[in-house]
């Protein structure tokens, strides 16, 4: 039976899955670990675009680990989950300077690098050289959890290694090297286009006749999950500050924190704290822009911008600097910040000297 359960699962990839996105054409384990970071918080459709701009910059790891981490930031920007993006150019860096310029050939070696961990460690493994490596990723866990009716709690860590010695013993047993490739590609094909979380098309499944959850209508109740992640709310001020020329007061971000590393309004926890960090000529001057929320993976942000047009040339107490219009575009800048700049950021209308 988890022979079975490998080759239809294989069969099913062939005839159903996806094999036209970019990084399915390579092997090439930068490509595919380029990817994987990529995909781990991202949806597909919005990687594609990022995943050729980066390619066609960096094109071999050598390239990323001679970047600066700026350049690499601003590529990043608009992806989310930032700490992504700096493990990543740690990660060329380190395989570099300490692998030769070769990524380790082993989900064991692959996980000792910057950023991978070990499902990402196993589908690089995996996809790039065939071997038997289970992935457990938020798709794949939703498609076995409910095949295999596995009810323990995906919160704890001792259930999911569970899950994961089940996954393995699933896993192709021979030929592996064109095997495992399909075989992963298939169960993470399967979780994004069939076994949906709130519709799952069973009917088009190739495991659907020996799904546990299909059998008892309970596919909705898997996988498990107890704890759900708290989350908070903050509010912040942000001083756009723009001069005539279009040119930006802006401040690198302090790592970590929100945005760590990102080029941003200097910003405060209160409208008064803001305020009198302002020399009072420049105070009267300011305008409340509409303040929007921000999703963040354990936050909400409030932000309110408040706008100053100005030709001042420094602004004594205010950490940052100026960044003409064409510096900006090349910065790594928050998406939301960059979409604030682009809705309503090109036309200074009213400047003091
Ligand atoms: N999510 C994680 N890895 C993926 C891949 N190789 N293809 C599509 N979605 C993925």
């Amino acid at each position: 039976m988890p022979a079975d359960f490998a080759a239809r699962v294989v069969r099913w990839q062939k005839a159903h899955g996806r094999h036209a996105l970019p990084w399915q054409q390579t092997r090439d384990p930068y490509r595919v670990w380029l990817s994987e970071v990529m995909l781990q918080q991202t949806q597909v459709q919005t990687v594609i675009g990022y995943y050729q701009r980066f390619l066609q910059r960096f094109p071999d790891v050598q390239a990323l680990a001679g970047a600066s981490l700026d350049e690499v930031m601003g590529l990043w920007a608009g992806l989310g989950y930032y700490s992504r993006a700096r493990n990543l150019h740690q990660c060329a860096i380190c395989i570099v300077a300490q692998h030769g310029g070769e990524f380790p050939a082993s989900a064991a070696g692959l996980q000792t690098l910057p950023g991978v961990g070990a499902s990402t460690a196993a589908a690089i493994a995996a996809l790039c050289y065939g071997q038997r490596e289970a992935i457990l990723d938020a798709n794949v866990k939703r498609v076995l959890t409910r095949y295999l009716g596995f009810a323990g709690d995906m919160a704890s860590s001792t259930q999911q290694q569970l899950l994961l010695e089940q996954a393995r013993a699933l896993l192709p047993q021979r030929n592996l090297r064109p095997q495992m490739l399909r075989y992963t590609q298939g169960l993470m094909d399967l979780g994004a286009t069939v076994c949906l979380p709130r519709s799952p098309d069973c009917a088009v499944c190739p495991l659907g006749a020996t799904c546990v959850a299909r059998s008892q209508g309970r596919q909705r109740d898997y996988p498990v999950k107890s704890r759900s992640l708290r989350r908070s709310t903050e509010s912040i001020w942000m001083l756009w500050m723009q001069r005539p020329d279009g040119a930006l007061w802006l401040r690198r971000r302090p790592s970590p924190g929100v945005w760590a590393n990102l080029y941003c309004f200097p910003w405060f926890d209160s409208r008064e704290r803001l305020v009198a960090n302002l020399p009072a000529r420049l105070r009267v001057r300011l305008r409340d822009e509409p303040a929007f929320s921000h999703t963040l993976t354990h936050k909400d942000l409030y932000l309110h911008p408040l706008r100053l047009l100005t030709g001042s040339r420094t602004i004594a107490q205010l950490e940052g600097a100026w960044f003409s219009a064409d510096a900006c575009s090349r910065l790594g800048m928050p998406a939301p910040v960059r979409r604030l700049l682009q809705d309503g950021g090109n036309q200074p209308k009213e400047v003091e000297g």
